[in-house]
């Protein structure tokens, strides 16, 4: 079997929380695109563990793959990898492998992303500077610097210097300059810490899936980020969605595939962008500080919100999901009504999906069903009968709405604050 984590909405939606409570089952997790844009948090009693590139899976010690989809910055990896360490966690060529033709991050693409986002003023798309778009520009480009290049001298060399000549007129404009002979050091150095990882890992992959290994493919961001399908431009420079799973490891199997949609019990969006159920308003205060709604990555306040059934429905259809995860449901807790936003209003139109229109995206009008809330703590619980009657009423109402299955739900950080509400972890 092979299961897939899908954030269904802008990201943060506990992806990481859920991949190690599902990794106890599975032999290998892999991620397929993204890069250290991503932040994801695994609570284990006292512990705090932020990964970011590294799949969830490493702290289970479980086998990890970082696919050829992912954008990789060197420096980076081996940040993470001596960070981790550090809180006990063993990484080596055991249990990592990455692609060998993953394209790298270099210290020129985050200079660039800065560049790009001055460039943008008022409608800068608040990206994380970790250079992801630029990279994925050079990747498309074919101009990129891949893993496997760093063990040929001349090629290195080669590539090195028509990237450089490539974008230093725009970097020469904003008075920075980056040095050809200087990144070919800076590569040499990193290129012994993680050649050794390097590795045709689209066979391994599917040498497994024909041993019927289970394998959990491990996404980052979120549905509404994605390139195509998100809100474009306000978006990430991958595809978010299970498609990308195939082209962002070269895995080949498509069927016996389970696909979890992890979704928030309400919405929250760290950067700039449309964002229709948005609070700005008490209410919204308290989801951020209830929520410690704060970035992993850049520490943002995230924008918090209702919760939006258009927007998950649209997530569900495009990837395929077939089971929900929902998340932070405590930190609905104690509100005395809490709404749903059950379609769109614009213009005597109505929507049930967002518009691709950029001024219909921002300027679309919730329509809302109200619920009651409940007055009481849901925080930890890990059994469906001791929910609050009107916390049942509130996942069942997105259930229907949603007409997908909500199979678990999680109420806290922690691997026991989890309902399995359909034995889902025993079936597997
Ligand atoms: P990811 O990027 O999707 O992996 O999510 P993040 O890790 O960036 O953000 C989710 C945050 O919520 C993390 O700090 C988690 O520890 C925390 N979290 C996950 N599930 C729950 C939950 O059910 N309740 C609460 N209160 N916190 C949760
Ligand atoms: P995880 O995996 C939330 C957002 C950024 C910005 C936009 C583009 O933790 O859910 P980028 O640096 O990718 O070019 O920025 O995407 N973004 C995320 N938001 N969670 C993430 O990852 C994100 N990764 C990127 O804030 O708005
Ligand atoms: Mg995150």
């Amino acid at each position: 079997m092979f299961y897939t984590i899908i954030g269904t909405q802008w990201g943060d939606e506990g992806k990481g929380k859920i991949v190690d409570w599902l990794a106890s089952k599975v032999d290998t997790v892999v991620r397929f695109q993204g890069g250290n844009n991503a932040g994801h948090t695994i609570q284990i009693n006292e512990s705090k563990y932020k990964l970011n590139l590294l799949p969830s899976g490493i702290i289970r010690g479980k086998k990890c793959i970082i696919g050829n989809g992912v954008v990789l910055d060197p420096w980076a990896l081996v940040d993470e990898i001596v960070k981790l360490k550090k809180q006990n966690i063993e990484i080596s060529d055991h249990n990592l492998m990455i692609a060998e033709n993953t394209c790298l991050i270099l210290p020129i693409h985050k200079i660039i992303d800065e560049i790009n986002e001055i460039e943008r003023g008022n409608a800068g798309i608040g990206t994380t500077k970790k250079g992801i778009g630029p990279a994925y520009e050079d990747k498309v480009g074919r101009r990129s610097i891949r893993l496997c290049d760093l063990a040929n001298e001349d090629i290195l060399k080669r590539k090195i210097s028509s990237l450089v000549k490539f974008h230093s007129p725009r970097l020469t404009f904003y008075n920075k300059k980056v040095d050809a002979e200087d990144l070919y050091k800076q590569l040499s150095l990193v290129a012994k810490k993680i050649l050794p990882y390097s590795y045709p890992t689209w066979q391994y992959l599917n040498k497994l899936a024909k041993k019927n290994k289970n394998i959990l493919f491990e996404g980052a961001q979120g549905a509404l980020l994605d390139i195509d399908f998100g809100t474009y431009p306000y978006v990430t420079s991958s595809n978010t969605s299970s498609g990308q799973i195939f082209a962002g490891s070269g895995f080949n199997t498509r069927t016996n595939n389970k696909i979890l949609g992890i979704t928030k019990a309400y919405t929250t969006r760290v950067g700039s962008g449309p964002f229709p159920t948005e609070l700005n308003d008490q209410i919204g205060d308290h989801l951020v500080e209830k929520g410690q709604e704060y970035g992993t990555v850049t520490k943002r306040k995230r924008r918090c919100g209702w919760f939006d059934i258009n927007l998950v429905k649209q997530s569900i259809n495009i990837s395929g999901i077939n089971n929900i995860v929902l998340t932070k449901l405590d930190v609905l807790d104690h509100l005395n009504e809490i709404k749903l936003c059950i379609g769109y209003q614009f213009e005597n139109i109505q929507y049930s999906y967002l518009p691709a229109n950029e001024n219909l995206q921002f300027n679309v009008k919730p329509i809302y069903k109200t619920y009651p809330g409940w007055k009481e703590s849901t925080f930890g619980l890990n059994n469906w009968d001791d929910l609050p009657l009107n916390a049942k009423k509130y996942v069942n109402s997105i259930e229907e709405l949603l007409e997908t299955e909500i199979s678990i739900v999680s109420t806290g950080p922690e691997r026991s604050q989890t309902i399995d509400r359909k034995k889902f972890l025993d079936n597997i």
